[in-house]
């Protein structure tokens, strides 16, 4: 007893001291507070904590989960094996990019084509769109940059794969990264021309940023006026923030991508649709992943097969892709027609909402972190998803939230991976992992 107090001890001292050395004023470190207030769980907290220092399992070993930043070269797209096969418990999380990149793309289409009488604002045959991108990098960006122009016609290919560049300004339609296309309604030909595009990064270099995109649409509205007619996102967070700052006002419709709580409600406004990228299903495989690697049972227990508790997701929401350790979720369309069904985007997904029993499956400490707790996705979305099924799940999960620009302001909070049994990591550039494992490898 006087050790476990000893070692609980020691455990806050270190705790304390690692969120003082956090500094930086947009670092969030919280614990699940339901977690925090039992006694019971910090005694089994200090357990494994004396487990993990007697140095049963090596920090190499322990179960590990990349999530929603899949480790991948940021200018090919090509995915970093190394990182994925870290460890024999190693995974990766996301969702089906190209899948949600089509449906996204597809759900502006439709919706162009049932308000072929009004969409036109000014009325000269050319449907005008202009298009916030999250990060150049990043490959879901990448894939709905591309959905979209696939789908209105806009894109042109490079070396075989569709160039997904922002054109900046592209007044005249000259721009080497899009063309023109064309959409055949009702027998009448129209053009549809990308506008504008830009990457939305801040001077910081935090990526996908809600509020560039809102002083990109000010320029933009600026410039072009009456002459946009669609106004397309890579998320909502960026949808929201132009929508909010000049679409909603002027009746244009916005589009973007998460299914955010607050992008769904805006549907009853006039924001014209999102894809949700079943992030219920994701914070779900993203812990259950680390359990069952904890627990020694076989991966796809509560996933492709029921556990004893009951819970268990089936074939149309995820996939599994067993040589690239890769779990995703499938994409669903949120429009006028279905939206009410989604307006609460942190609600456990019934299927595995099952709590699993405490004694077979004990309290066990993973350490998680959000690139950016600034991120609307993530930190609206995601992470409210996780604290609920990190206690259906029997988890002690520490949130650390970075600044969204340097990976050694996540990792200067994993200043002793001893403490934790497993970890959960989302990488502030896909090319990082390294910046990670070298850690968990010391
Ligand atoms: C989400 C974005 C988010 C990004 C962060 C994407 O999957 O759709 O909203 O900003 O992940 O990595």
């Amino acid at each position: 007893m006087k050790r476990k107090l000893l070692s609980l001890t020691l455990a806050a001292v270190l705790a304390l001291s690692l969120t003082a050395c956090g500094g930086g004023g947009s670092d969030t470190t919280t614990t699940d507070s339901t977690d925090a207030a039992t006694t019971e769980e910090s005694t089994d907290a200090a357990e494994t904590t004396e487990t993990a220092d007697s140095g049963e399992v090596a920090n190499a070993d322990k179960p590990l989960v990349w999530f929603n930043r899949q480790p991948s070269n940021s200018s090919t797209g090509e995915l970093d094996m190394t990182a994925l096969n870290f460890n024999e418990n190693t995974y990766y999380v996301g969702f089906d990019a190209n899948q949600g990149a089509e449906l996204q793309g597809t759900m502006i289409r439709d919706y162009i084509e049932a308000n072929i009488d009004t969409i036109d604002r000014n009325g000269d045959g050319v449907i005008g769109y202009v298009l916030a991108v999250g990060d150049i990098g990043h490959n879901d960006s990448i894939a709905r940059t591309r959905g979209v122009r696939s789908a209105l016609g806009t894109a042109v290919e490079v070396d075989g794969a569709i160039d997904s560049t922002p054109v900046g300004a592209n007044t005249d339609g000259s721009s080497t990264h899009v063309q023109d296309g064309t959409l055949e309604i009702n027998g009448t030909t129209y053009t549809v021309r990308e506008l504008a595009s830009q990457e939305m990064k801040n001077s910081a270099g935090a990526t996908w940023d809600a509020a560039t995109a809102g002083n990109a649409i000010s320029t933009w509205s600026a410039s072009f006026g009456d002459q946009i007619d669609i106004v397309a996102s890579n998320n909502d967070g960026m949808g929201m923030a132009m929508f909010n700052g000049w679409s909603k006002a002027e009746g244009v419709p916005t589009f973007g991508y998460d299914a955010n709580s607050d992008a769904v409600a805006a549907i009853a406004e006039g924001y014209g649709g999102t894809i949700s990228q079943h992030a219920d299903v994701q914070a779900y495989l993203t812990l259950r992943v680390l359990r069952n690697a904890l627990d020694g049972v076989d991966i796809d227990t509560g996933i492709g097969t029921a556990d004893e508790a009951g819970n268990v997701l089936t074939p149309d929401v995820f996939t599994y892709n067993e040589e690239q350790r890769s779990y995703y979720a499938l994409n669903v369309a949120v429009t006028a027609e279905n939206y009410e069904d989604f307006l609460d985007s942190t609600v456990v997904y019934a299927p595995v909402s099952n709590q699993l029993d405490a004694e077979t499956h004990p309290t066990k400490n993973v350490w998680l972190n959000i690139y950016n707790a600034a991120d609307n996705f993530l930190s609206a979305t995601y992470q409210p998803l996780l604290q609920n099924y990190d206690d259906l799940l029997n988890l002690n999960v520490e949130y650390i939230g970075g600044d969204g620009q340097t990976e050694s302001n996540i990792t200067n909070r994993l200043g002793n991976p001893s403490q934790y049994d497993a970890f959960a990591i989302n990488m502030v550039k896909t090319d990082n992992a390294a910046s990670y494992t070298s850690l968990l490898s010391q």
